[in-house]
């Protein structure tokens, strides 16, 4: 292993174990959406979002423990949007994280009372971060962020779009808008908060806003691609799901070798705007990097 796979599987490990300190207990009358919820969060993901949150935070000097709850709030956000997304009404698959989809495992209503719970109880617990900071100014931008880029101008409003959509000729505006909130807004978030509550200036949270777009941009296009080329093995997701519901892709687009190209040049991109920020960025350059190769 590299120095920079030693780091990923160890700051992976310490990401789980936040994440999971963070999850309700099943138990009680509602015990089955409880169950649905810790199913499919705990059905493992690269958690991305959490640790981009951690790195942003630590590389702008935070020490604290107010990030926590807010790692384990967005990585319920962003498993809440893939619960929904999977529900047959949406894409229409059956198999996520390696593991039948929420829908199909617990049935479409509880499916969906799993993804509005986690979606709640995300702010529920983001909102302990008051208890763990002096600094709870930064604490209630956080969750403002946290609420806006999830919702209506964030992930919400790119998830409508994109099933709109769905089955006709997309434009260059179109697909840049559903690319940058459906996907982009969910990466923005834990960047920025990690920024906020670290004590950032408004240009660096900026700088930083800008950073996290083309790296959730890229990651999408790199999504398509393997949608089209991965091991639904490796993926743990179908693949040809974009061909199933017949989306307009990047991929589909430009083509795979244009699509790998300008991945790349956003990702590059996006590590130039990391080397103005303070801090040390060794990881988190591999790590943006890596994002474009990836085969998970
Ligand atoms: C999948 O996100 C949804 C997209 C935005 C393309 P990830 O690829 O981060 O999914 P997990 O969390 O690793 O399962
Ligand atoms: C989904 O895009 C993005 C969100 C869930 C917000 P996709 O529909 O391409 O994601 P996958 O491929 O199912 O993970
Ligand atoms: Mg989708
Ligand atoms: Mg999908
Ligand atoms: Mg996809």
């Amino acid at each position: 292993m590299t120095e920079f796979e030693q780091w990923l599987a160890r700051a992976t490990a310490e990401t789980e174990a936040v994440i999971d300190a963070y999850l309700p207990p099943e138990e009680g009358h509602q015990k089955t959406v409880l169950a649905a919820m810790n199913y499919s969060i705990k059905a493992g993901g690269k958690r991305l979002r959490p640790l981009f949150l951690r790195e942003v935070y630590r590389m702008f000097g935070g020490t604290g423990r107010e990030a926590e709850p807010f790692m384990a709030a967005i990585e319920m956000i962003h498993t809440f949007s893939l619960i929904h997304d999977d529900l047959p009404c949406m894409d229409n698959d059956r198999l996520r994280r390696g593991r039948p989809t929420a829908w199909v495992a617990y049935g479409y209503d509880m499916a969906v009372l799993a993804g509005d719970g986690l979606a709640l109880y995300a702010f529920e617990t983001a909102a302990k971060a008051f208890e763990m900071t002096g600094r709870t100014e930064r604490v209630a931008t956080a969750l403002k962020l946290l609420a806006q880029k999830s919702g209506i101008y964030g992930m919400i409003g790119g998830q409508t779009a994109d099933v709109e959509l769905t089955g006709r000729p997309l434009s260059k505006e179109q697909l840049d808008f559903i690319y940058r909130l459906k996907t982009g807004a969910l990466l923005e978030a834990p960047m920025m908060i990690g920024a906020v509550l670290a004590g950032a200036s408004d240009q660096e949270v900026r700088t930083v806003e800008r950073m996290a777009s083309l790296v959730g941009y890229a990651f999408q296009i790199r999504d398509d691609i393997l949608d089209l080329t991965g091991d639904q093995e490796v993926l743990g997701k179908p693949v040809f799901s974009d061909e199933k519901n017949q989306k307009t892709t990047y991929v589909s687009l430009y083509g795979v070798d244009q699509a790998r190209r300008d991945a790349e040049a956003m990702s590059s991109e996006a590590v130039e705007l990391l080397e103005t920020l303070p801090g040390t960025h060794e990881m988190l350059r591999q790590l943006i990097g890596m994002l474009v190769t990836r085969q998970k």
